[in-house]
């Protein structure tokens, strides 16, 4: 009788939203410790494209089947999207992995300083788990030296370089210059284009990749995941191509963040963790890689984002 009533006390728990259960699936989620003893999840849910509400809905949506690391940027314009979702589902502040990215146009000492504490205020957070100069352009080495004043203050729990895989040059001048070493390298990675010269590049900083296009990215029009070798290892285990795809990148290591806003797609995305591709398999999908990047652009054009202003 007593096992009868917690039961029925747990489902109108359950449904009234006043707790949270991991499913089996977020309890798998494997996690890396970074170079400076910060534990981060190695899988989430990238948010680029969505609108506040889109990516609001699709955080709340991934919250419930056991993600727990959300990666935005003030350059999304979703930020406040984010914050709504992790205020409402009551899910504790210390069970969340929280990523976002500055802009070139807010870097420089003084200005970066600002930057993070508005971007604080966007996401309704005291403090950001990992926080990226998102492009090698303009006065990143003065952001970082905002940045790593934002660690010293408990804004900011870990750095990272985005797009840093344009040059040696501007590789260097964070990781091999400054005071607080970065621990997450993010870059375009998949299947197609395995990056393997950055990955033995970041070997000895102890540096931890993570893939964005994990899945090819929108602008590739789903071309990779209509590969038939990966279709064919996909069927041989009743699962989709997403699926195996986002697999072969737990297993190589990486921390990944497909982005979906389609409530199916988020769902299926976090299903991986109930299967494992053998060696044979990962062999196969390592042989796939062909140098593809789905997004090319040179660092000179990239020069025009240090004068591209958004919102607060
Ligand atoms: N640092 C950088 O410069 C940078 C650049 C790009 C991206 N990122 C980050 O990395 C994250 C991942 O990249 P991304 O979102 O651009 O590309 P992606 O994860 O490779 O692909 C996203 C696309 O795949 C679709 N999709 C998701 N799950 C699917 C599934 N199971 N089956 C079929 N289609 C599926 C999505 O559809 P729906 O949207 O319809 O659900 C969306 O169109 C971004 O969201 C962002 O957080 C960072």
């Amino acid at each position: 009788m007593q096992k009868v009533k917690i039961s029925i006390m747990l489902i109108a728990l359950m449904l009234s939203g006043s707790v949270n259960l991991l499913n089996a699936q977020g309890d798998k989620v494997p996690t890396v410790k970074l170079n400076n003893g910060w534990e981060m999840p190695r899988f989430g849910l990238g948010t680029f494209m969505a609108s506040n509400d889109d990516c609001k809905r699709a955080c709340l949506v991934a919250f419930r089947n056991g993600y727990r690391h959300v990666d935005t940027a003030h350059a999304y314009g979703n930020e406040r999207g984010v914050g709504e979702a992790v205020k409402e589902s009551g899910i504790p502040r210390g069970e969340l992995w929280i990523t976002s990215k500055l802009w070139p146009s807010e870097y420089g000492e003084g200005k970066t300083a600002e930057a993070i504490d508005k971007m604080l205020a966007r996401l309704q957070l005291d403090y950001i788990d990992l926080l990226y100069v998102h492009q090698p352009v303009g006065d990143f080495v003065g952001a970082w030296k905002d940045m790593e004043k934002a660690v010293a203050a408990g804004k900011v729990r870990t750095l990272g370089i985005s797009n840093f895989d344009d040059s040696d040059e501007v590789f260097s001048a964070i990781v091999d210059k400054m005071t607080v070493k970065p621990a997450v390298l993010q870059i375009e990675c998949h299947p197609y284009a395995q990056r393997l010269d950055i990955r033995e590049k970041i070997k000895p900083y102890n540096i931890q990749l993570e893939c964005w296009f994990p899945l090819g990215g929108a602008m590739s029009q789903g071309v990779l995941l209509k590969d038939p070798v990966i279709k064919k290892i996909a069927d041989t285990h009743g699962k989709s191509p997403a699926q195996i795809t986002i697999r072969w990148h737990i297993q190589e290591g990486f921390s990944v963040i497909p982005g979906a806003t389609n409530p199916d797609y988020i769902k299926e995305n976090i299903e991986i963790f109930d299967f494992a591709l053998s060696d044979d398999e990962m062999t196969t999908m390592r042989s796939l890689n062909k140098n593809q990047r789905f997004f090319n652009m040179t660092l000179e054009q990239k020069q025009g984002f240090v004068n591209m202003r958004m919102n607060d």
